[in-house]
């Protein structure tokens, strides 16, 4: 059981696999823009949604490392794929298969970024459930902290050492 401080049912939201949740963010990461299948699966207005930092949607259970390594990509002006698990606001949780690109400004700056999400494939998650539930534990037990990021991070790097995979690799694999 976490003891998070945000409202959890344990009850999981599934959305339809032809349908795309959609938002985009400025360059800090703050809601500029959300489709109605987001609206409807998060269970959120769009006035209570822009201009919100994107982790209003994030799950406790989420690995930070996942987050770290999500931003650093996208920061770099590269995109990426990521399983993420998130928070509806009545305490619902839901599983994507994301994938984020940034938007280039002329000047080559990144101007903000832009995620779409798939409905994940059911036999993923029983890879992908188990695997964020250790990197969560390691961080939780490193303390959470940049202590915390950092183990979880190297237990990740293990274990795709360990497969002899990369990241991407990993998650396009799975
Ligand atoms: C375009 C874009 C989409 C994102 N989508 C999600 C998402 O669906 N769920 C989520 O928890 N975080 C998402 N994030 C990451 C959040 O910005 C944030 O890093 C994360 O929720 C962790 O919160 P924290 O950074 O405050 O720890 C997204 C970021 C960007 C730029």
């Amino acid at each position: 059981m976490l003891h998070t401080g945000v409202h959890l049912t344990g009850r999981e939201r599934t959305f339809p696999p032809d349908e795309i949740i959609v938002s985009k963010t400025d360059p800090k990461g703050r809601l500029t823009y959300v489709n109605d299948v987001f609206l409807e699966v998060a269970g959120y207005t769009e006035a209570e949604l822009i201009g919100k930092s994107h982790s209003v949607i994030r799950h406790p259970a989420m690995p930070r490392t996942v987050f770290r390594r999500l931003w650093d990509t996208i920061r770099g002006g590269r995109e990426i794929f990521a399983y993420v698990n998130n928070r509806a606001k009545c305490g619902d949780h839901y599983w994507v298969l994301a994938h984020i690109t940034p938007n280039l400004a002329a000047d080559g700056g990144v101007a903000g970024y832009h995620s779409s999400r798939r409905s994940p494939r059911r036999a993923v998650l029983d890879v992908v459930g188990p695997l964020y539930d250790r990197l969560r534990a390691a961080e939780l037990q490193a303390g959470d902290g940049a202590a915390g990021m950092a183990a979880g991070a190297r237990l990740l790097d293990d274990i795709l050492a360990g497969e002899g995979v990369s990241y991407e690799e990993f998650v396009l694999g799975l």
